[in-house]
């Protein structure tokens, strides 16, 4: 099948489901809420909807420990409310893509419970090895959500490797038992109208042959032997040959750790590449040192320098994914932006990103400038991740991490409405509201013209809009001031600046050489009014301009 390559002309919007819309009274996010708000994503100009997991699971780690790969959890309204809700997404012209969650299963998946009974086919579908001499763990790798990464099961007498929770075993890829029913979950989706998949760690699924004790980086848990492992490649390029290949789907993949030359190991343009786009996290980590739990001062230079990387590395070979928040990290006006000026921060980082090459990803609730929660106590979390997370340290350092950087911020339900429960529910949520409701909540935003919500739409309009904006190549200016961010988007036809100003304080903007601003339009900004002198402008606290200049 000829790929239409769709996705480049898309503008995600990304559904966590428990936390999106109760649609039928239970205190929990569902496909029912989901088809009440088709129309709102639409209306934000989003053409694409990436599900987090909707399958039956025991909810350990809110979905991605999958117990069943073919079916919709009742909790989300079944496989009638999906089918509604794929139907009701294609008639607006929406794609829809599933997350593909397949390192690793729920313990209580099927396969898991024979595999442990060692009943065949299923008894090697696990990572399964006997204790050492000794009695000691198979290896020394470390689990990514705290403690160690096999659990010893006495059903089987033997241990499991889990890199994430207890409850989430990985799945032995080198069987090609197991390669088929991946292809049977990826077909069976694909055929029932789906356009693609996010799939979940999908660069962990290889493991190194002996899985070796990690030497080298203790501290690094043993990924270097799993991460981008020996046969990665030759089972991508085996999924894409036997089914993705035959349909015009998106496959993009989450890749912790990944650089961009690596990446374009696998997603250099052609019909039949691995994968079309890949999740970084190295535009996630200008706060915090290669996960979010290690805290560091932000730092707009560590962002613009990853940014100009992946978008100069990129150009003419492959296609950029691009984000500012999801279901695993923070809400970003609490990260790199400002809770104190929080409407014109929000604003700023929609810009900085949404003009860059390369398909944008909006997370529920971002398009609202939602902010972290004050969670006060460790028992205001609830994430799997946040809690065995850097449990050495001391409960008050704990939770200063953790009002930084839990998942647990993301995963609030979303603020439709100043009414109870912010809108989300008529029953008890069942996780915490962010009392911050009242005053940032989407019916109040959709009436008022300045709000951060119109200004998602306008500026998602104006990317779809301006062909320079998906096709132009990248030219960063300024790349060593520590308080603007300076990008040009620019072909032979048009050239697109974007001025962003990272700070509270008001600083001189000097428009870089080569810049006559007074050549330029300004389609998009912050502030009500833009003047302009000699050369530039004074920039007020988290001003954002957008200027265009058609050359024809
Ligand atoms: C991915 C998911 C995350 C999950 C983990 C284990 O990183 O995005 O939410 O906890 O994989 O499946």
């Amino acid at each position: 099948m000829d790929k239409t390559y769709w996705y480049k002309d898309a503008v995600f919007y990304q559904i966590w489901p428990r936390s999106f819309k109760d649609g039928d009274g239970d205190g929990m996010g569902d496909l029912y809420g989901v088809l009440e708000k088709l129309d709102y994503i639409r209306d934000l100009g989003c053409t694409a909807i990436w599900f987090s997991p909707l399958y039956p699971s025991p909810g350990v780690d809110c979905g991605y420990d999958v117990s069943d790969y073919m079916d919709i959890s009742g909790e989300f309204g079944g496989m009638e409310a999906f089918r509604k809700v794929l139907e009701g997404a294609h008639e607006r012209g929406m794609k829809v893509i599933m997350d593909l969650v397949v390192n690793h299963t729920s313990t209580e998946h099927e396969w898991f419970l024979k595999s442990r009974q060692r009943i065949d086919p299923y008894t090697d579908y696990y990572i399964w090895r006997d204790p050492k001499a000794g009695g000691r763990l198979p290896n020394n790798w470390d689990s990514m959500f705290g403690g160690k990464a096999w659990q010893w099961d006495d059903v089987r007498g033997q241990y499991y490797l889990h890199l994430f929770a207890p409850e989430q075993a990985d799945l032995n890829m080198d069987n090609p038992l197991v390669r088929e029913e991946i292809k049977k979950i990826m077909t069976f989706w694909l055929d029932m109208g789906v356009d693609g998949f996010r799939e979940d760690v999908i660069t962990f699924i290889s493991k190194r042959e002996g899985l070796p004790d990690d030497k080298l980086l203790p501290a690094s848990k043993g990924i270097f032997h799993y991460s981008h492992g020996p046969r990665l490649h030759e089972y991508l390029s085996e999924f894409r040959r036997d089914v993705l290949g035959k349909y015009d789907c998106l496959v993009l993949a989450e890749a912790p750790l990944v650089t961009p030359k690596k990446a374009l190991e696998y997603i250099t343009e052609s019909d039949d590449n691995e994968l079309d786009m890949m999740i970084q996290f190295e535009t996630m980590c200008a706060d915090c040192l290669f996960v979010d739990y290690v805290r560091m001062p932000f730092s707009l230079r560590k962002l613009k320098r990853r940014f100009s990387s992946w978008q100069k590395s990129l150009e003419g070979k492959g296609w950029n994914m691009l984000y500012l928040e999801n279901h695993d990290h923070s809400r970003v006006v609490s990260r790199y932006g400002s809770e104190e000026f929080r409407g014109e921060s929000a604003k700023l980082l929609a810009c900085c990103y949404l003009f860059q090459k390369g398909t944008p990803f909006i997370f529920q609730g971002q398009e609202l400038g939602m902010i972290n929660y004050p969670a006060r106590t460790l028992e205001d979390y609830q994430d799997v991740q946040t809690l065995n997370t850097r449990t050495s340290l001391s409960v008050q350092r704990r939770l200063r991490i953790y009002s930084k950087a839990s998942r647990d911020h993301a995963r609030t339900p979303v603020q439709w409405s100043g009414k109870k429960h912010a809108g989300f529910s008529e029953a008890e949520p069942w996780f915490h509201v962010n009392p911050g409701y009242t005053e940032i909540n989407a019916e109040d935003q959709q009436k008022d013209p300045q709000s951060v919500l119109n200004f998602y739409r306008k500026a998602v309009e104006l990317r779809k809009s301006i062909p320079v904006v998906k096709n132009g190549s990248y030219r960063e200016y300024m790349p060593l001031s520590g308080r603007f961010y300076v990008y040009e988007r620019y072909d032979t036809d048009a050239s697109l600046v974007v001025i962003c100003r990272f700070s509270s304080s008001p600083g001189r903007f000097r428009a870089p050489k080569g810049i006559d601003l007074s050549e330029y339009e300004l389609i998009l900004s912050n502030y009500d009014d833009a003047p302009l002198t000699k050369r530039g402008f004074d920039a007020r606290s988290w001003e954002c301009r957008v200027y265009l200049k058609n050359n024809k």
